[in-house]
């Protein structure tokens, strides 16, 4: 990609297991317009990593669709960017089985994913579930990636990504890029509503903690409305104050007011008002997102178009980093 535009490539990967929630878009995806200008931009949803935990196979199809859809919603344009299915990529697969051959049992051990996901499914620690994090370096290094923006969860598995590729470079030779992490410039950490000490997150089993980029105006409300602050009356940011001062975050991100601007402009208003502000703010905000998604998942045949074209660019650039690979480790070309 880097070849043809001079410019860096970015890459990132998404699993098609639930929506972006308000935390994603303020810190990330509303940077992505901006992005795409500066950088080569590699988006993927991430279908092949969902199979490490079982799913429903009609609902995995279905949210693989979808996420192609929200990725769009959200502005990735595939003129401008490589948007597609990582498993209508062959080479992830590919890929992913030499640098099985190049990992190591003990480091992988050390995944804290793994011991984490590996005691949520007591019941099934399969072997993918193990070699995650040798797929997920495939995904990156095939596309030659400079940056990978990163959330502290996958930090390790980019940590363990560069380490897997110098390995690689100094036993074979010259074949990958060495990723870094890419940190935001002006990402902002969103915290949960209902525990304002705790990260937003989808997960989250209180569905009133974070707020889904397609959730329905009354119930973004509704959630901005029982969000837990504490029991002073003035919007100010301060230490202690982590509902008032998330809030406030969220409500500067938007409007680009300062702190001192919003506590001025809600001095002697209660908290209410104040709530109701920033959850009509996130309500603007979101609401040509929640639209373009509504249009675009009507329109199947654009979605597998795009699905398609995508397809075709990444393979062209994936392919000839695996048929380096193949080379360099010896195994048999014919043409
Ligand atoms: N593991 C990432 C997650 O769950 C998804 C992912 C797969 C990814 N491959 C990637 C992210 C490559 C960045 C780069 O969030």
């Amino acid at each position: 990609m880097e070849e043809q535009t001079g410019k860096k490539v970015i890459l990132s990967g998404i699993q098609p297991t639930g929506t972006f929630t308000l935390g994603n878009y303020i810190g990330a995806v509303r940077n992505w317009d901006r992005m795409q200008q500066d950088y080569d931009c590699a988006y993927f949803v991430a279908d092949l990593h969902s199979l490490t935990v079982r799913q429903e196979p009609g609902a995995l199809k279905k949210n693989t669709l979808e996420a192609v859809a929200l990725l769009l919603a959200c502005g990735i344009d595939p003129e401008k960017s490589l948007l597609f299915v990582q498993s209508h990529v062959r080479a992830h697969a590919e890929l992913g089985w030499i640098l099985d051959c190049n990992a190591l049992f003990g480091e992988l051990t050390r995944m804290t994913q793994f011991k984490d996901k590996s005691a949520q499914h007591a019941d099934n620690v399969n072997a993918g579930l193990f070699t995650y994090p040798v797929l997920m370096a495939g995904d990156i290094l095939l596309y030659q990636a400079d940056y990978v923006p990163v959330g502290a969860d996958q930090k390790q598995h980019l940590e363990f990504t560069r380490n897997l590729a110098e390995r690689f470079n100094n036993l074979y030779g010259e074949v990958f890029k060495v990723p870094e992490p890419y940190i935001a410039k002006n990402g902002a950490r969103v915290m949960s509503l209902q525990d304002p000490t705790r990260k937003m997150s989808k997960s989250d089993e209180n569905l009133n903690g974070f707020v889904s980029i397609l959730d329905e105006p009354n119930v973004i409300m509704n959630k901005f409305k029982r969000a837990v602050t504490d029991s002073e009356t003035e919007v100010v940011y301060r230490e202690g104050k982590d509902g008032i001062n998330n809030l406030m975050t969220i409500y500067s991100v938007i409007t680009g007011k300062s702190y001192d601007d919003i506590t001025a402009e809600f001095a002697g208003k209660g908290y209410g008002d104040f709530k109701k502000a920033v959850g009509e703010v996130v309500v603007d905000a979101l609401a040509p997102i929640r639209e373009e998604f509504g249009r675009l998942i009507q329109d199947k045949a654009y979605l597998e178009k795009v699905c398609k074209d995508g397809a075709a660019k990444a393979s062209y650039v994936a392919e000839k980093t695996l048929t380096k690979v193949k080379k360099k480790v010896g195994l048999y070309i014919v043409k």
